[in-house]
Order: structure tokens, then sequence, then C-alpha cells
């Protein structure tokens, strides 16, 4: 099965475990709505090719790690959109969950899917105990405080933030989550693998900071300009868009040399250098 078929399954068995007769049937169409059609699937996409690069013997627990990792992004972003954050109608070209659902729905979608995401990876890495336990602390700390998405989250509502802290909790944490967790389902060390994810996170930022200075909603699929709007720190607001493209350079070069050496380095240095090139949409790529 190819990457994205395993990643959409993993992602369907969630979501049906969820959406099982009994579930209020307005809550299982959102969650079902939050999580399909996706988006660019580039956190599921990072942890199964650590995986791969690390031999991944045991696909159950790499694709539960991936889709759990997926899950919880997918949370994070009904509870981002929520008139309590950036307040935004849009989301992936429809209207967002609180905009078709409801606000009550829309918390408990987002908190639905942070409990579907535990217990996906309980169940797909049960085979090994050991593996399961390094995963559900790998994955927590990506999410919670003092340093994930909740964490990243309530820097907003500080008086004075730090951008690369900020950044680094927001979105960081969950990149670093996807590689480390994609080599600890495939029984390797995972700390190797951590400053690579931590690479990519911040550079997905930045590039999503690009994107929310320069592009317009049609083609982002969500509201632009909303950095602005609503005072958050925003990496193209504060470098200027050639500061804060070179940024965007130098962190996916970075990216690429701390790869660790491992039996599939070839080619996950392959898949890395072609995802990164997607980070920008076409109107914002520099010629090579
Ligand atoms: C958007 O992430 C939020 C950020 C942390 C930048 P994505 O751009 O990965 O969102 P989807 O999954 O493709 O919609
Ligand atoms: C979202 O950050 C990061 C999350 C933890 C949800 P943003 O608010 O900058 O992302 P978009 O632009 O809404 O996708
Ligand atoms: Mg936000
Ligand atoms: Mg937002």
């Amino acid at each position: 099965m190819d990457v994205g078929r395993r990643i959409e399954t993993v992602l369907d068995g969630a979501v049906a475990h969820a959406e099982a007769p009994g579930a209020p049937p307005r809550l299982a169409e959102a969650i079902r709505y939050a999580v399909f059609p996706g988006g660019h699937r580039i956190r599921p996409r990072l942890c199964v090719a650590v995986a791969l690069a690390c031999g991944d013997d045991d696909p159950a627990a790499s694709d539960a790690a991936a889709g759990a990792i997926e899950l919880l992004h997918c949370a994070s972003l009904v509870h981002d959109d929520l008139p309590c954050f950036d307040d935004a109608a849009t989301r992936r070209q429809k209207p967002s969950v609180h905009a078709a659902f409801g606000v009550p729905l829309a918390v408990l979608t987002g908190d639905a899917l942070i409990v579907a995401a535990f217990e996906t990876l309980a169940r797909g890495a049960a085979r090994s105990p050991a593996r399961l336990a390094a995963l559900v602390g790998l994955v927590a700390r990506a999410v919670g405080s003092p340093s994930g998405i909740v964490a990243g989250q309530a820097w907003e509502s500080e008086p004075h933030v730090d951008l690369v802290e900020y950044q680094q909790a927001k979105t960081g944490a969950l990149f670093a989550a996807a590689t480390v967790a994609g080599a600890a389902a495939a029984g390797a060390p995972p700390l190797p693998w951590r400053l690579l994810g931590e690479c990519l996170g911040e550079a997905y930022q930045v590039a999503d900071d690009l994107r929310d200075v320069a592009c317009r909603q049609e083609e982002i699929g969500k509201p632009a300009g909303r950095d602005a709007t609503l005072g958050r720190p925003n990496a193209a607001a504060l470098l200027g868009m050639g500061g804060a493209l070179d940024r965007l350079k130098r962190l996916t070069e970075e990216a690429i040399e701390v790869i660790p050496p491992c039996p599939g380095q070839a080619r996950i240095r392959a898949e890395i250098e072609a995802q990164t090139r997607l980070f920008l949409p076409a109107s914002l790529r520099q010629p090579a």
C-alpha cells in the first residue's frame, strides 16, 4: 500500500470508531468533516517516511502513530478556528467546523479527535507494549504544556512572546513528534530524529506565515492576512518577505543536513527535498 493510502486508511478506521452506532449523529458528522478531505497530510507522511527509513518492522504501529499525529493536528485546527482563537470561517476550502456545525459541536469535535488520537495509538501499537509506552509519551509531549500545541496557543494570551519559542510549541513540536514517533514505532532510537522534525516544523510555520501575508484566501483555502488582524507574531511581518524566505531556505537546508544515518537515508532525503519544495505555493516559490 502506498503511504498516502496507509494514512487515509488508518484515519478512516479512527473516524469510523468514533461514529459507531450510538454516537450523536451531528457529532459523528462533524468529526468526519474535520478529518476528510484532508489537507497536506504532511505530518503523518513524515512519520511514515521516518519509520520506513528505520526499517518499518511493525507497520501497524507506524500507521497508528501517523494517524494519531494527524488527528491531533485536525483537532488543533478545529480549535484554532474557533471565535475565541482565530475566528476563521473557512478551512481547507470549506466552512470551518464551527461555521458548519456551531461552536459547541466544534469544541467537542476537537476534544473527540484528541481522545481518538490516543485510542488509535493504543489499538495500533498494542503488539509491542514497550513501543506503545514510548509513543504515548512522545506524542503527548507535542500537544500539551509546557512545550506542545496547547502551550503554543497559550503564548497568544501572554503579553510577551518570543517568535521562535511560540512557533516551536504551536507547530514545531508536532513535527518533532512525527519524526521521533516514526523512529520509535519502528523500534529505532527516537532522539536522533528530533532535530529534523524541529527544523521542518519551524520551516513549515515560516512558510505558513508567508502564505498568510502574501497569498489570497482562494489559494490557501483559509482566511489570509489573519495574523496582522489578530496581532499574532508572524515571521514575514517581523523579518520582511526577504528575511522570511531566507530563513525558510536556511531551515530546509539544515533539515536535510541533520537526517541521521539510517538504512533508508537516500530515500528519506529525496522525500524531504520533494516535500519542502511544496511548502510554499507556486506563486511564492523562488527560482532554483
Ligand atoms: C496549518 O497546517 C497550520 C499550521 C501549523 C501551519 P497545514 O498547512 O498542515 O494544514 P492542512 O492539514 O494542510 O490543512
Ligand atoms: C495554527 O497556527 C497552529 C495550530 C496549533 C493550530 P495558525 O493559526 O498560524 O495556522 P492557520 O494559518 O490558522 O492554519
Ligand atoms: Mg492560530
Ligand atoms: Mg489560525
